[in-house]
């Protein structure tokens, strides 16, 4: 039916009442030519991450809030959320000694990466795994988790989750163990120790949560002596490996650490996953796009989908190792992965 007082303006109004709307109102723009995403590129200072884990040492009780933690907000995003980016959050989590941190398990996977002190531990479904910096502790989707600090010192670890991803998608649960701790049954030293014979045995490898710096560090060296496993875009890069499938760590958060020797600088390139760096070791730059961020050991970075990148050492003796988490395994998974030289 066609009215002859008909307009644009009346047809919206009349449609928005119905729950409908036209197309039209977006005009001949169309789809951009490229990805574009919210997330800015960011650095945030480890002086002023450290300062707020500290302080909120002093007024934040784990008998008040369910974990202490800071997170790392990017301000291309609503603040509220307290996400780095759309599709992971990095946050950084302080517990004194004697401190719990009690146990849950949510839909969210998580991942541990240590930063400070020794000796605490979590349990991951029942199973003990010692803290130590540097070691990559992963609390997959459900997993029941808890921390515990019986050390003398601070424990200070930078948590990585998928919870924007998992929050985009509806999927949010939490629940709550019924005790403070789950017993434990298992160290992870204990199921790495098997591993060889589990894995001729046929016994399941869901069990592997725990790699151990100690057993990361001489792999990432062993790179080094051989200039063609160099990567021309990361400089020597050791991603983590599902003992399950040789996939990524996570089937949503890939991670990897990287080193980059005295005077090193990448080529550039871009792609369209999301990658959070933490400066484990050393110091260095990223350019990203027209922006050069300087970082030092504690800051963390966010380089956003599809910006052109590229890393540097400007130290002319000391080398700088990055830990980084990215959602490359979701893009790959959709087939949305993409890659691109971008160096010349
Ligand atoms: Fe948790
Ligand atoms: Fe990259």
């Amino acid at each position: 039916m066609t009215r002859a007082s008909d307009s644009v303006a009346l047809l919206d109004s009349d449609m928005a009442a119905k729950n409908l709307s036209g197309y039209w109102s977006l005009g001949m723009e169309g789809l951009p030519p490229e990805p574009m995403t919210a997330i800015e590129p960011c650095l945030w200072k480890w002086s002023d991450v450290h300062e707020s884990l500290v302080r909120a040492g002093g007024v934040i009780s784990l008998e008040n809030s369910e974990r202490r933690v800071v997170r790392l907000v990017n301000p291309g995003l609503d603040r509220r959320h307290g996400f780095a980016t759309h599709t992971l959050q990095i946050s950084f989590q302080y517990v004194k000694p004697g401190e719990n941190a009690r146990a849950h398990r949510h839909t969210p996977a998580a991942l541990r990466f240590v930063i400070e002190g020794n000796g605490a531990y979590t349990t991951v479904n029942g199973q003990q795994c010692v803290m130590e910096p540097g070691d990559l502790i992963l609390t997959p989707k459900l997993t029941w988790h808890d921390h515990s600090n019986n050390s003398k010192q601070p424990m200070i670890w930078l948590d990585g989750l998928d919870f924007p991803l998992i929050t985009a998608l509806h999927q949010v649960m939490q629940e709550r163990y019924p005790d403070r701790r789950q017993p434990i049954e298992r160290t992870s030293e204990e199921v790495m120790s098997h591993l060889g014979s589990a894995i001729r045995h046929g016994v399941p490898l869901e069990d592997v949560f725990h790699y151990k710096w100690r057993d990361t560090e001489p792999v990432l060296r062993a790179l080094t002596q051989n200039r063609s496993r160099r990567n021309p875009f990361d400089g020597y890069l050791l991603e983590y490996r599902s003992p399950l499938d040789g996939g990524p760590t996570m089937k949503t958060i890939g991670c990897a650490v990287q080193l980059l020797p005295p005077g090193e600088r990448t080529e550039t390139h871009r792609h369209t996953s999301t990658v959070i760096y933490h400066a484990f070791r050393g110091s260095g730059a990223t350019q990203i796009a027209d922006r050069c961020f300087e970082w030092e050991q504690g800051d963390s970075f966010v380089v956003p989908l599809w910006y052109r990148h590229c890393h540097l050492n400007r130290s002319a003796s000391d080398e700088a190792i990055l830990f980084s988490m990215s959602d490359a395994p979701v893009l790959k998974a959709l087939d949305l992965y993409r890659e691109e030289d971008a160096s010349h």
